[in-house]
């Protein structure tokens, strides 16, 4: 498997789940892999068990100054990267709530990560394929920002739909340039960021009951879309939302 052997690629949140899995996948198809989180230590875990192809980045996708360093550092080491997956995000169960009792500053930190992180991310991609040469840019959508999938989720939609239009918009600013930005949907897929529903047995089997394919989704189920996406298999490939999520959002 050597699809992405010419590629460095980046992912942030590679720390744990779908980012992790698919940074292996990268790896295994022959690629280079920043692996970029916020959480230093399990960025350098998964960095050290893939070996010489890859390297651990501390990131902080909400911070302009961190994202902006780490591609600037990346550059002057001659890994600057032909893919980058904006992937990292958050899910603040328990504290995001229907609109009249969601709390401002709930509101705000999940802007902050998933939204103003992904923009800050997608922002600082395109500075350095500009400067480095052209590539891929793919983001992380949700069902929840096509259909209403959770009455709790107001502030996570919100930032899912708006990574959805922002890569219609930046795929559209900058295809001349050779660079595309496409978006991935995952269903609901088991990680550490679904434990509250992955735990509650009434819940989970509620999520599933809206997953045509009747079971959840794994790490595993979204690499091979992430590789068609990064390697050039995927060259008319902009401005799309690809999902592979078991037919939900076709309920
Ligand atoms: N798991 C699902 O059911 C599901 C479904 C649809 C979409 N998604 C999206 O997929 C992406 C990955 O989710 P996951 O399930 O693998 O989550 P996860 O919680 O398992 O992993 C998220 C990773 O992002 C990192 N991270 C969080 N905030 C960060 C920040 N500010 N800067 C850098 N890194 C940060 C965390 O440290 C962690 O390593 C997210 O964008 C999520 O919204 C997940």
């Amino acid at each position: 498997m050597t699809r992405l052997h010419t590629k460095t690629t980046l992912i942030t949140g590679a720390g744990t789940g779908i980012g992790l899995a698919v940074a292996q996948r990268f790896a295994n198809e022959g690629a280079r892999v920043i692996l970029a989180d916020r959480n230093e230590a399990a960025a350098l875990a998964a960095a050290s068990a893939i070996g010489s192809l890859a390297r651990a980045v501390v990131m902080d996708i909400s911070d302009e100054s961190s994202v902006a360093d780490a591609f600037a550092s990346l550059g002057a080491d001659g890994w600057a990267p032909d893919v980058v997956v904006a992937n990292a995000g958050v899910q603040l169960f328990g504290e995001d709530a229907p609109a009249a009792e969601l709390d401002l500053d709930v509101w705000k930190r999940t802007l902050d990560i998933n939204l103003t992180g992904t923009f800050l991310t997608v922002k600082h991609a395109v500075r350095s394929m500009l400067a480095n040469g052209p590539g891929s840019i793919i983001l992380t959508g949700s069902p929840t920002g096509i259909n209403g999938e959770g009455r709790d989720f107001t502030a996570y939609s919100a930032t899912k739909a708006g990574i959805h239009g922002l890569t219609r918009t930046v795929a559209a600013a900058y295809a001349a340039d050779g660079i595309r930005v496409n978006t991935v949907v995952p269903a609901y897929t088991e990680t550490s960021l679904v434990t509250s529903i992955t735990s509650d047995p009434e819940a989970r089997s509620a999520i599933i009951g809206r997953i045509p394919l009747g079971r959840a989704g794994s790490p595993a189920d979204i690499e091979g879309i992430m590789v068609y996406l990064a390697s050039d298999d995927g060259a008319f490939a902009t401005g799309g939302l690809f999902a592979v999520d078991g037919g939900m959002t076709t309920l």
